[in-house]
C-alpha cells in the first residue's frame, strides 16, 4: 500500500474515531443511552488505534512492541475492569496516572530525540507542558488513588507554609519549562523540571482530604487530557489534540458541576485543607436515638402518601438496590408515591445512585434532583435514608464550624417522619456527627442495608419481617 494511501486511511479513521468520541460524550449524558456511549467510545479508541498502526508514520520494525504495549496493557487493564462499583474512583484515578505517565514518557523520549538541531521553539513549549502536566497528574492520581483505597491517611497532611513551598516548587518547574524554550540545548534543566513535576501532583494532593477527593480526580482527568493535548503537538498527531481536549473540558465541566454540588470553590479545594475533621467534631456528647425494626418502618411507609427514598454509599455497600426495587414495587402496588432524591455526590463517584437503582431497572422518571425534591420535602410523609449520612447531614446548613458546611443536601430534616437504615451510629465520609439521627422525628433501623430493606419488602408483601 503506498504511502499516500495509508495517510488517507490514518485521516479517515481519525475522523469517524472524532465524531464518534463526540457523540459518545453526547450518548453518555443520560442513563437511557449511556451502554450507546461507551460502547461508541469503545469503537473510537479502536478506530483511532488502529488507523494510527496502519499509518506511514508506523515502521514494521515497531510492530511487535506495540504488540507487546498492548498485551502489558491488557495485563494491567482487564483486572482493573473488574474492580466493585464502589472502587470505581480510585480506579478511574489509577486510569488518569497511567495516562499522565504515558505523556511524560513520551515527552521525555522526544526530546532526547530532538536534542541533536530538532528542538524548535514550539516543539519545547509543547514538550515542556506535556512533561510538567504528565509528571504531575502521573504522582498526584497515584496519591489520590492511594488515598481513596486508604493506602495512604485520607485525612488532609498540612504543615506550616505549604502553600507558599508548592507555589515554589510549581514556580520552578514552570521556570525550567521556560528556560528550555528560549534554550533547549540546556538539557540539564529537563530532568530538574520532570522530577519538580512529579514532586509537585505528591505536593498537590497531600494536604487535600476527605469530601474532596472526587472533585481532585475531576481535576486530574482534566490535567491528563491537556497533557494529551500537548502530547499530540508533540507527535503530530490530531486525533491526540482532539481527544485529550475533549478529556480536558470534560473534566474540567466535572470538577465545577462537583465543587458547586458541594458548595466549594476550586480555590478552597485545592488550598483549604478541607476534610481536616477536628476531634471536637467527632467526639460530641452522645444524643439518644430511637429505633425501630423493619417491620414498624414497614408499617409507617404502609401508612404514608408519599415516600421519599434517598440512597447514598451504604446501599452501594451492601448491593442493596435489588432490594429497595422489591419494597418501591410493594409500595407502588399500594398507590403511594414513591420518589428517589438523588444528590449529586451520593456514594463515591459522579452517578454512583443513578447506576446502581438503573440496574435494579428503578423507572429513570422517579429519580428526582436533590433540587427539585427539597422544594417540596415538607409535604413528604415518609423519607427513608438508605445508607446515605453526609448528603442529609442537616450540619450542612446550620453549623458553620461544620467542614461540610455551605455543601448542598437534601432536606430529609424537613419531612414528617424520617427512617434512616445504617448498620451503627458510625460517621460517614466527612467523618462528622449527624443530628438528622437524634431528630424527634427520626427512627433508626440498624443493620445491613440488603438485609433491612428485604425484611421491610417481606414485612409489606406478608412473608415476615421485623428480623432486627
Ligand atoms: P457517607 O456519608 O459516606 O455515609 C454512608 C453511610 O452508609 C455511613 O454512615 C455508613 O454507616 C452507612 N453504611 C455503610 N455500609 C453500610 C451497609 N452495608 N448497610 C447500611 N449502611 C451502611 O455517604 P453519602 O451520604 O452517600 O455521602 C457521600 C460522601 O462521600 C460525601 O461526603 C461525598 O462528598 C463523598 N464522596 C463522594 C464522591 C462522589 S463523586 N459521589 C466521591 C468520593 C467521596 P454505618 O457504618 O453505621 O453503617
Amino acid at each position: 500500500m503506498s504511502p499516500e494511501y495509508r495517510e488517507l486511511i490514518v485521516q479517515i479513521s481519525y475522523l469517524i474515531a472524532t465524531v464518534l468520541f463526540i457523540f459518545s460524550l453526547k450518548w453518555m449524558n443520560t442513563p437511557k443511552t449511556a451502554r450507546r456511549g461507551v460502547v461508541s467510545g469503545v469503537w473510537a479508541m479502536t478506530i483511532g488505534v488502529g488507523g494510527t498502526i496502519i499509518g506511514p508514520t508506523i515502521a514494521v520494525e515497531s510492530l511487535p512492541w506495540i504488540a507487546l504495549a498492548v498485551i502489558v496493557g491488557g495485563i494491567i487493564g482487564i483486572p482493573l475492569s473488574r474492580v466493585p462499583l464502589t472502587a470505581v474512583p480510585q480506579r478511574t484515578a489509577l486510569s488518569h496516572a497511567f495516562g499522565g505517565l504515558a505523556a511524560a514518557l513520551v515527552g521525555t523520549a522526544k526530546y532526547y530525540l530532538w536534542l541533536d538541531g530538532e528542538l524548535t521553539t514550539f516543539r519545547t513549549f509543547a514538550l515542556s507542558a506535556e512533561v510538567l502536566l504528565g509528571g504531575l497528574t502521573f504522582t498526584g492520581s497515584l496519591m489520590a488513588a492511594g488515598k481513596l483505597q486508604e493506602i495512604i491517611p485520607t485525612r488532609p497532611i498540612t504543615y506550616r507554609g505549604q502553600n507558599i513551598i508548592n507555589f515554589i516548587i510549581l514556580g520552578a518547574a514552570i521556570g525550567c519549562g521556560i528556560a528550555l524554550i528560549i534554550n533547549p540545548e540546556w538539557s540539564f534543566l529537563f530532568p530538574i523540571l520532570l522530577v519538580l513535576s512529579l514532586a509537585f501532583g505528591i505536593m498537590l494532593v497531600l494536604p487535600i482530604g476527605g469530601a474532596d477527593m472526587p472533585t481532585v480526580i475531576a481535576l486530574l482527568n482534566s490535567y491528563a487530557g491537556l497533557s494529551a493535548v500537548a502530547m499530540g503537538f508533540v507527535l503530530e498527531n490530531k486525533l491526540l489534540v482532539i481527544a485529550g481536549a475533549l478529556d480536558g473540558a470534560s473534566g474540567l465541566i466535572l470538577s465545577i458541576i462537583m465543587c458547586k454540588a458541594m458548595n466549594r470553590s476550586f480555590r478552597n479545594v485545592l488550598f483549604g485543607a478541607f476534610g481536616k475533621v477536628s476531634t471536637a467534631d467527632v467526639a460530641g456528647e452522645q444524643k439518644p436515638v430511637k429505633s425501630a425494626t423493619p417491620r414498624d418502618a414497614a408499617d409507617m411507609m404502609e401508612q404514608a402518601e408519599r415516600v421519599v427514598i434517598i440512597p447514598g454509599y451504604g446501599m452501594a455497600v451492601a448491593q442493596a438496590q435489588h432490594r429497595v426495587r422489591e419494597l418501591y414495587d410493594q409500595l407502588t402496588k399500594r398507590e403511594i408515591s414513591v420518589k428517589f432524591a438523588i444528590h449529586p455526590v451520593a456514594g463515591r463517584m459522579p452517578g454512583h445512585m443513578n447506576v446502581l437503582l438503573a440496574e435494579a431497572d428503578i423507572p429513570y422518571e422517579d429519580l428526582v434532583e436533590m433540587d427539585e425534591i427539597n422544594r417540596d420535602m415538607a409535604q413528604v410523609d415518609v423519607v427513608l435514608v438508605i445508607g446515605a449520612n453526609d448528603v442529609v447531614n442537616p450540619a450542612a446548613k446550620t453549623n458553620p464550624n461544620s467542614p461540610i458546611y455551605g455543601m448542598p443536601v437534601i432536606d430529609a430534616d424537613k419531612a414528617r417522619a424520617v427512617l434512616a437504615v445504617k448498620r451503627s451510629m458510625n460517621p460517614g465520609f466527612a467523618g462528622i456527627e449527624n443530628e438528622l439521627y437524634t431528630l424527634e422525628k427520626t427512627l433508626m433501623v440498624f443493620g445491613d442495608a440488603k438485609a433491612v430493606v428485604g425484611d421491610m419488602a417481606k414485612a409489606l408483601s406478608g412473608e415476615g419481617g421485623g428480623a432486627h
